[in-house]
């Protein structure tokens, strides 16, 4: 039976186990997949058990994926350009380390709004983590432009310099000049949210009516940034499709199979508690 596995640290509240479970169980495989929390220092070591161990592989989630990239044989292009790795699997026993956060997310704009790709000028708003799996997904899909605008202009102008020339970095108050030559926008910060402070929401009115706008975050599935655009009557793709997507790669290299991302699972996702 093949055994894989999410790891990050508290670990309690992923859903990947109940996603794997539900592809696991409508394919009739006979294989495994579970949460395993594993404290920080205790990180390296468990990689290191990897080849040996009962697992053939698994994901891995908040705060190891920059461990696991600095630790694996091997990196796959997209975990090389985004500097963290969320998907591991065994080669001829060498440990190996994908990120398919990118294919999540253009797997999920293709799905909603496959007219996303025409686009030539975007938004990301936020320089952390997350935005660097978007930022490289964007330029995949090919823009011309890509505006990194953050709170802290530093960051963003980080993630410009290790992007390359298409890229360009804004500080927030520079984001109300670029939306009306925008064709999509993404957002990766928790503006809006509770907590937050609320004049950092932007007024999305002076985007193009063809702009297409779209959040990663999926918690609530229309975030505070999602009803502005849709109050607007702007087309907007909520982040849950991310998450789904993100699982195929693995899934298909534990198992053998390339599990279909159906409403059927997204309606299932949705009705677990958070
Ligand atoms: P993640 O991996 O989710 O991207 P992160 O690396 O902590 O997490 O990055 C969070 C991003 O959201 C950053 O761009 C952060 O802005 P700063 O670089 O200025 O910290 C942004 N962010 C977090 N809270 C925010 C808020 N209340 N308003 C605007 N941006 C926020």
């Amino acid at each position: 039976m093949k055994k894989a596995f999410v790891t990050g640290w508290p670990i309690k509240h992923s859903k990947s186990p109940m996603l794997h479970g539900f592809w696991l169980k409508q394919y009739g495989i006979k294989g495994s997949y579970e949460a395993k929390g594993v404290e920080p220092e205790n990180f390296e070591q468990f990689l290191k058990d990897l080849p040996t161990s009962e697992f053939v592989g698994g994901n891995v989630t908040i705060p190891h994926k920059e461990a696991a990239f600095a630790n694996v044989d091997q990196l796959d292009e997209a975990a090389k350009a985004i500097g963290a790795v969320n998907t591991l699997w065994l080669e001829d026993g060498k440990l190996c380390g994908g990120n398919t956060d990118a294919y999540g997310f253009s797997a999920n704009m293709d799905q909603f709004a496959p007219e996303w790709r025409e686009g030539k000028k975007a938004i990301v708003l936020g320089a952390g983590g997350a935005a660097r799996a978007i930022i490289y997904a964007v330029l995949e899909a090919g823009f011309k432009e890509v505006h990194i605008v953050n709170r802290t202009l530093e960051r963003a102008e980080n993630l410009a310099t290790l992007f390359g020339a298409n890229c360009k970095a804004h500080p927030w108050d520079g984001l109300q000049d670029l939306l009306s030559q925008t064709d999509f926008i993404v957002n990766t910060t928790s503006i809006g949210m509770a907590g937050s402070d609320a004049s950092m929401m932007p007024d999305l009115s002076t985007l193009p009516k063809s702009a297409i706008v779209t959040d990663i975050v999926y918690t609530p599935l229309e975030t505070p940034f999602l009803k502005s655009a849709n109050a607007l009557g702007l087309k907007t793709v909520d982040g849950l499709g991310m998450l789904l997507h993100q699982a195929v790669p693995g899934f298909e290299k534990w198992f053998g199979l390339r599990p279909e991302v159906t409403d059927e699972l997204r309606d299932y996702i949705l009705g677990l508690s958070s």
